[in-house]
């Protein structure tokens, strides 16, 4: 009987130390974990501040591919190549989980051309070459005064790129985002994204 109480005993203090210390443990500002436990940076600067180069990026979560070619645009369209849109997967996981674009989202837009028109399946557009690579990286700290703290790069639309790319103005890419996207992202365009918007009801 006395070493059933005792065990009693001991089991409640365990119990209200474990509470106690959950509810006076401190809540640890994102910053502040040590460094192996903070979120991968997807995408490393210069000093200067210009980004470098994502590298593989291919292997990321895959959004969409968005197509505006010459032959629909009058021979000229702004953009006539496949965009082939890629998140990185820490983004892509918070997205899910809350429906938000997080702090640190790296959005790819890999270019390719029109290759050809005509294949054993039929006519069709088909992805030819990569021929260009661009980015938007939403950042408040870096990116403080963007417009909902995305800013944009090019590392040009003809190979060789560029290693490294300064931010673009906000004028250039950032305004016909933030007046045309939902959140300055066209979800719409992209049906993995869309369908996790869906699911998280933030669409
Ligand atoms: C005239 C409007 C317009 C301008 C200017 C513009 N974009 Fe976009 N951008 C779009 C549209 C529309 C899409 C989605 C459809 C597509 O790719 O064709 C897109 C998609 C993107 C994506 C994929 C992720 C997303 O937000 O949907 C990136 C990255 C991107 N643009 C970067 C840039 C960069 C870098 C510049 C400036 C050099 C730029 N954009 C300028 C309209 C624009």
């Amino acid at each position: 009987m006395r070493t059933r109480l005792k065990i009693g005993l001991a089991v409640a203090a365990g119990v209200c130390a474990t509470v106690a210390w959950f509810t006076t443990r401190p809540i640890v500002a994102a910053d502040d974990r040590p460094a192996a436990a903070q979120p991968k940076a997807w995408v490393e600067y210069t000093a200067d501040g210009k980004v470098k180069q994502p590298v593989g990026y291919r292997k990321w979560v895959f959004l969409g591919t968005p197509l505006t070619p010459n032959d629909m645009n009058g021979g000229e369209a702004t953009f006539p190549e496949f965009h082939n849109v890629y998140m990185d997967p820490d983004s892509f996981a918070h997205l899910e989980k809350t429906g938000e674009y997080r702090d640190g989202t790296v959005l790819v837009k890999e270019l390719t051309a029109v290759g050809t028109k005509e294949l054993s399946s039929g006519k069709g557009y088909f992805q030819g070459e990569f021929t260009g690579l661009e980015i938007s990286v939403k950042d408040a700290k870096r990116f403080k005064d963007e417009p909902g703290n995305w800013a944009y790069f090019s590392f040009g639309h003809k190979y060789p790129l560029k290693a490294e790319a300064a931010r673009n103005n906000a004028a250039s890419c950032n305004k016909c985002h933030a007046d045309n996207a939902k959140n300055f992202v066209f979800s719409d365009v992209y049906p993995a994204l869309n369908a996790v918007l869906k699911t998280t009801k933030k669409k």
